[in-house]
């Protein structure tokens, strides 16, 4: 089912077109990421979606079963959120839980519900000026939630932080993906594969690629070899060159790196191939590739 079908969703700012007549399909129940660089669009998309800016054209439907005031329906985390940093954790969470309408009680036992569900049980008491970035994120995470919304819109939710607090906020998005629906922007290829089901490449203001992941990965990944042995290697590539699952072949003395049509196939002629094994092998690699290549090439 579409949350949230837009079409041809544009926003102008005197002069710059930001979003280009994009048509979106937010399906519920998953998680999805809008993809793109820096300028592409994505904060002012989230920003029409939420309501919080009005499109210069085109429209944007919710369900049917998600009528009037979308503010219900949806939580949303700023690209750059801005905190209380004299409040504890609990207080912000409580505040945000009566601005959306909860009652004191309510507001309070949900709110302690939702930092532990982010992880900040404990942080509930400190100040969120002693937080971590991950820590502050965790928590634009547990105020987004707090009103038990059908999606989730976070801007950008990983990119400012360190190694640490990355994977701390991935983990926690693949967790709520089965509690809320998940919409959320990001430059960087790989938070979105790690988490996303669907994916929409935005460049220059318009949905370059979209699809689900798999579909995409099946549609652009091939499966890589990274062969390195004690020997050079050029002699026996030449006896591979014509193998019909061979597709690309980059060779650097010792190292070669093999793209190939088929994994199965490729992975059992090499690994029963008598010269290969004479050369010594010292590594076989199969690369899980990713879609860096296809992203590199919309980015271009
Ligand atoms: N309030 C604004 N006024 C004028 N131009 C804007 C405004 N907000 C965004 N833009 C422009 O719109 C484009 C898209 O910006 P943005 O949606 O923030 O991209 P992203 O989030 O993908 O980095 C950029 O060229 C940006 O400079
Ligand atoms: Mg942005």
């Amino acid at each position: 089912m579409h949350l949230i079908e837009t079409i041809g969703l544009t926003k102008k700012f005197n002069g710059t077109v930001a979003v280009k007549g994009i048509n979106l399909s937010i399906r519920e129940g998953i998680c999805t990421a809008l993809l793109g660089p820096n300028g592409a669009g994505k904060t002012t998309t989230l920003n029409m979606l939420t309501g919080l800016m009005n499109p210069t054209e085109g429209s944007i439907d919710f369900h049917e079963d998600y009528s009037g005031d979308r503010r219900k329906y949806l939580g949303y985390l700023p690209q750059y959120p801005k905190f209380f940093g004299w409040m504890s954790g609990l207080e912000y969470v409580v505040f945000a839980a009566e601005l959306a309408g909860l009652s004191k009680e309510a507001a309070k036992s949900r709110a302690k519900e939702m930092l532990e569900l982010v992880g900040l049980a404990e942080g509930g008491n400190k100040k969120v000026s002693g937080f971590s970035g991950g820590m502050k994120q965790r928590l634009g995470i547990a105020q987004a939630l707090v009103h038990e919304p059908k999606l989730i819109i976070l801007d950008e939710p990983v990119s400012a932080l360190d190694p640490i607090g990355r994977r701390e906020v991935l983990e926690l998005m693949k967790q709520l993906k089965t509690r809320t629906s998940i919409l959320f922007s990001t430059h960087v290829l790989h938070d979105a594969e790690e988490v996303s089901d669907d994916i929409f490449i935005m460049k220059k203001g318009e949905i370059v690629v979209e699809g689900s992941l798999v579909k995409l990965q099946n549609t652009y990944q091939q499966p890589t070899f990274f062969i390195e042995t004690e020997m050079e290697m050029a002699n026996w590539l030449e006896t591979i060159k014509q193998k019909e699952w061979l597709r690309h072949v980059k060779v650097d003395k010792n190292k070669a790196t093999l793209t190939v049509e088929n994994l199965q196939t490729a992975r059992t002629e090499l690994l029963s191939d008598k010269t290969l094994q004479e050369l010594k092998l010292i590594k076989f690699e199969v690369a899980k590739t990713s879609l860096e290549d296809l992203f590199m090439k919309v980015m271009k």
